[in-house]
């Protein structure tokens, strides 16, 4: 099997490297930035940095700070009608996930015009937007390092997959320090996904000898962390590690996919607006202990990158034990099941066909060792609820 690799041509890593930004894009030849972020952190000042860096390379950028949690359609077309109010060589996707998307889906539609829409699935595009620099804020999507966007469309609140190397940002900048104040719920929730992104591009399918090497790189970094940030997010060694993590994670994934959790999580978050990290957590136990036995010693390895297990330990016994770490870290991180977190049980219920139904259609699931078949989904659906 041949496997494509595609990475960001550059990546500068470290405490501070955000304020490289001025140097990284006169060394890319650019100097007419719009930085895509959002209110929050324009209104806090979190761009400071950033626009320090790039006075001292003489760029002088413009800031559209209307990316928005979950990327609409509208939210991306307000974007690029701002890109193109003036003349940019360049974006700069600053914050969460959902500015980098947002970044991403801008940058391609300033090149290749149209809707976003008109780029979902299965459609791939490989040919290159504007060079987006992706700057991530948050230690989980791993965006910086994708070849994926998602976009919702708000007409039907379907969750629009964006796949190519268009999205691949050309330079990356993963600066820890931009996520030591993280509320401790973003920082569980994010590194939870972070790590369903190792973990789920380990077993899947797709994955080869150069994604598991990121994968299992991802879990060394994150499984001893994340307790540690969510009990001190000043803990800056923890938070190094996260960051790290997240985008060996993201490298992982759009190099290999992502699998099962991902397929089912989308469906709760569209339906009863639970964030994605959430979603993901929620799932994460039980959906592994479905896929667990059909391999075994992927998550034997798994089990023993992230500590839980020993080179001592049998693939069952490790196995075993990977399992009961995924349910007690969910307890210590304070992750609720979708009954706690308070989804009416009715509605619940009453979703779980449609559900099942548009988790298989996303496609991730085909890619999970183990494929479900709707009747299973819905059965895992029940057992995550309480
Ligand atoms: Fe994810």
């Amino acid at each position: 099997m041949i496997a494509t690799i595609a990475l960001p041509r550059l990546m500068r890593i470290g405490a501070n490297a955000s304020s490289e930004l001025g140097s990284i894009l006169s060394q890319l030849g650019l100097s007419r930035p719009l930085i895509v972020t959002d209110s929050y952190l324009t209104e806090s000042g979190r761009t400071e940095k950033l626009l320090d860096s790039l006075d001292k390379s003489k760029i002088t950028p413009r800031i559209f700070s209307g990316a928005v949690p979950d990327p609409t359609v509208a939210s991306i077309e307000a974007g690029l009608a701002f890109l193109h109010a003036a003349d940019h060589d360049c974006i700069v996707g600053f914050g969460g996930g959902s500015s980098i998307d947002s970044a991403k889906a801008i940058a391609v539609l300033a090149v290749h015009g149209g809707s976003i829409s008109g780029y979902k699935t299965p459609h791939i595009q490989d040919s290159p937007g504007l060079p987006l620099i992706a700057i991530p804020t948050t230690a989980g999507t791993g965006s910086e390092a994708t070849r994926f966007t998602i976009v919702t469309d708000e007409t039907t609140d379907e969750k629009m997959l964006c796949a190519g190397l268009g999205y691949l940002p050309i330079a990356a900048l993963i600066d820890y320090e931009l996520t030591l104040t993280m509320p401790k719920r973003l920082t569980a929730d994010t590194g939870l996904d972070a790590l369903t992104h190792a973990l789920e591009a380990y077993v899947s399918k797709r994955a080869n000898p150069f994604s598991d090497g990121a994968a299992l790189q991802a879990m060394r970094a994150i499984a001893p962390n994340l307790r540690r940030a969510f009990a001190d997010p000043s803990d800056r060694s923890a938070r190094e590690g996260l960051m790290l993590g997240a985008t060996w994670a993201g490298i992982a994934f759009s190099n290999s996919s992502v699998a099962l959790v991902h397929g089912m999580a989308r469906p709760i978050g569209a339906h009863f607006q639970v964030p994605q990290g959430f979603a993901i957590a929620m799932l994460l136990p039980a959906v592994t202990a479905f896929t667990a036995p059909t391999v075994v010693e992927r998550y034997a390895n798994a089990a023993r990158a992230m500590g839980v297990a020993s080179e001592n330990d049998g693939s069952q016994s490790a196995v075993a034990k990977l399992l009961g770490e995924l349910v007690v870290l969910n307890r210590d991180l304070e992750v609720p099941t979708p009954k706690v977190y308070g989804i009416n049980d009715n509605e619940w219920t009453s979703l779980l066909e449609t559900m099942a139904t548009q988790a298989l259609a996303s496609g991730s699931p085909a890619n999970n060792p183990r494929v479900p078949t709707p009747d299973e989904i819905q059965q895992l659906y029940r057992q995550a609820w309480a």
